[in-house]
């Protein structure tokens, strides 16, 4: 099968489930979007209401907010595949239940296996406990965790973790807008280099193997 044809199946899959109460109150299931092969995946908590809305990840004023991080880290949207833990809004935003983060999670680890991303940004605390998680790291909070990049193997990947504050945290708290806003200009801005040209070289080689 190839990435793109169970990719479409995922996506089906997702825009089906079932399998967590949250699907009576949704108005679209969000899956993700972005390039499949992407280096780079952005995770996110759960869509709120915008989100539910369109279908699309990150549309709303948080998203408004990750456009311009991105862009402090040299990056563009269109080059991240970005996505949720939790595919589905939660009523009246609140957090997802640890039960509807278990049921999901196949569908992330899905995600991963199909884009193989060589870094992750994990948004919020929800998003980071999932992934330090996967990767087997005791999560200690966020204001000792953000902005600190962790190696670790998920489905078989080697992938570079970077937790950081969720950009709807920041929307009325500048305090936070200003550590996210640091923690994109540096480290992100960092690692996105070097997975980026990583790429670049590996795609240059072939075509100088080619000519
Ligand atoms: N918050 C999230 O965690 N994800 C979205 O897609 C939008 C807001």
């Amino acid at each position: 099968m190839t990435g793109s044809s169970s990719y479409e199946d995922l996506v089906k899959a997702i825009l089906e489930c079932r399998k967590c109460p949250l699907y009576k109150f949704r108005n679209k299931p969000v899956p993700g979007e972005g390039p499949l092969d992407s280096k780079i995946m952005i995770i996110g908590e759960a869509p709120g209401r915008y989100e539910d809305i369109s279908g699309r990840p990150f549309v709303g004023p948080a998203g408004k907010l990750l456009d311009h991080l991105l862009n402090l880290a040299g990056l563009e949207r269109k080059e991240v595949y970005i996505t949720n833990v939790v595919k589905c809004r939660p009523p009246k935003n609140r957090d997802p239940r640890p039960e509807e983060i278990e049921k999901c999670l196949s569908y992330l680890l899905r995600q991963i296996k199909i884009i193989k991303p060589k870094m992750i940004i994990a948004l919020g605390r929800i998003s980071a406990n999932t992934l330090y998680d996967l990767v087997g790291r005791r999560w200690r909070g966020m204001k000792i965790e953000h902005g600190v990049s962790t190696e670790g193997k998920i489905e078989e990947l080697n992938i570079v973790l970077i937790p950081t504050y969720h950009p709807a945290a920041a929307l009325y708290r500048p305090e936070v807008k200003k550590i996210l806003e640091e923690d994109f200009r540096t480290v992100i801005k960092d690692y996105a280099r070097k997975v980026k040209s990583d790429t670049v070289s590996k795609k240059k080689s072939l075509l100088d193997f080619f000519s």
